[in-house]
């Protein structure tokens, strides 16, 4: 099967490579090596001073927390689809009250609908942001949104699962308190580690939390951070050495802004060749993913049903999600995708389209 999913992606060999190694401890100057190097390219991919942390978790983990040690009471959470909607669950069932933007699927989060709540309601906290929504493919304007957030004096989480290491992301310019991710998108690396860069401020709100329990606690990670033994439990050492091989190989090939040109001209051929199909991507014009494509299905064709065709092809892409599933498929353009295949994925598009 050639993976065009939207995570977990396929991995380039070297990755799987390095996971297969031997063990060691997670207390040995081998680990600590590893997860310090490992951090320093994660720093430099996200522009951030802060601390970065390697959660034993998936980037879900951030999200419990940002709520637990940075929210007391009420946060403003953005939703654009079924991720967003996520963090409003995560932020519930931790007990806090949400209040909600959530503009039509498919229309980014405009910053006016931001300023105003915050006007309007000073016991907000914290805002979330889902800087791309992998279930509607729709990427929102980051920069333009955290200047708002900020201009309020609030702390700032970014969902970044499916655009870190795939677009740029400027942590420390446009002031996100908690920016994470999933090592199975844009990173190329199989599922199970949770990355997430800590700005000093979430720190002193995690100082002061009350109920935030200890597998998340932040100001415990900063410790163990701090103290130069990596992670506070035992580390997924496979998942860090196969990140470290990832981070390594977009190094050797020129850096971060190589592998988001790399993105962007992936998902440019596909785009082109969805239209030479006669189809259409969901969201509004000029806020489509550069990592995940949203593809509406034609009219009286379930998304579905051109998944399982493309299978038959041996194309795994990936069904319509939430609210959009009936009527849409998705297409990934991360991780380890060879040259040409692109092409052959579009060649067999068109002729499933055109069969059904
Ligand atoms: C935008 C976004 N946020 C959050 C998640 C949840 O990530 P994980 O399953 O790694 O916890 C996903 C997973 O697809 C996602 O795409």
């Amino acid at each position: 099967m050639k993976l065009f999913t939207v995570g977990p992606v396929a991995c380039y060999p070297r990755v799987l490579k390095a996971m297969g190694e031997q063990m060691y401890s997670h207390r040995s100057k081998e680990y600590i090596d590893l997860h310090y190097d490992t951090v320093k390219h994660l720093q430099n991919i996200l522009e951030t001073k802060n601390s970065i942390y390697l959660f034993s978790s998936t980037g879900t983990g951030f999200m419990e927390a940002s709520v637990r040690n940075c929210v007391k009471k009420k946060v403003l959470v953005c939703v654009n689809g079924s991720f967003g909607k996520r963090f409003v669950d995560v932020a519930k069932a931790n007990d806090k009250d949400v209040i909600l933007i959530e503009p039509p699927l498919g229309v980014p989060i405009a910053s006016e609908l931001i300023s105003e709540k915050l006007e309007t309601d000073p016991e907000i906290e914290a805002v979330a942001i889902t800087h791309n929504e992998t279930s509607t493919g729709l990427i929102n304007p980051l920069e333009e949104l955290s200047k708002t957030v900020k201009d309020y004096g609030k702390l700032l989480f970014v969902d970044a699962v499916s655009s870190m290491g795939g677009t740029a992301i400027n942590v420390d310019k446009w002031g996100i308190d908690i920016c994470y991710s999933s090592s199975q998108k844009c990173f190329g690396v199989p599922p199970g580690l949770g990355v997430g860069s800590v700005s000093l401020n979430a720190l002193a709100a995690s100082k002061e939390a009350k109920n935030k329990g200890w597998y998340f606690d932040l100001a415990i990670w900063e410790k163990y951070h701090k103290e130069g033994k990596g992670t506070p439990m035992t580390s997924t050492i496979p998942q860090v050495a196969g990140m470290n091989a990832a981070l390594k190989f977009i190094d050797e090939n020129g850096g971060k802004n190589w592998v988001y040109n790399l993105y962007k001209e992936r998902n440019k051929e596909i785009r082109n060749g969805l239209s030479d199909i006669g189809l259409f991507t969901y969201p509004q014009k000029g806020f489509e993913s550069p990592t995940v494509n949203c593809i509406n299905a034609p009219v009286e064709v379930k998304g579905v049903t051109v998944y399982e065709a493309m299978r038959d092809k041996g194309y795994e892409l990936a069904q319509g999600y939430g609210a959009l599933k009936e009527t849409t498929f998705r297409m990934g353009n991360m991780g380890y995708i060879e040259d040409g295949s692109i092409r052959t994925m579009l060649t067999a598009l068109g002729e499933v389209i055109d069969s059904l």
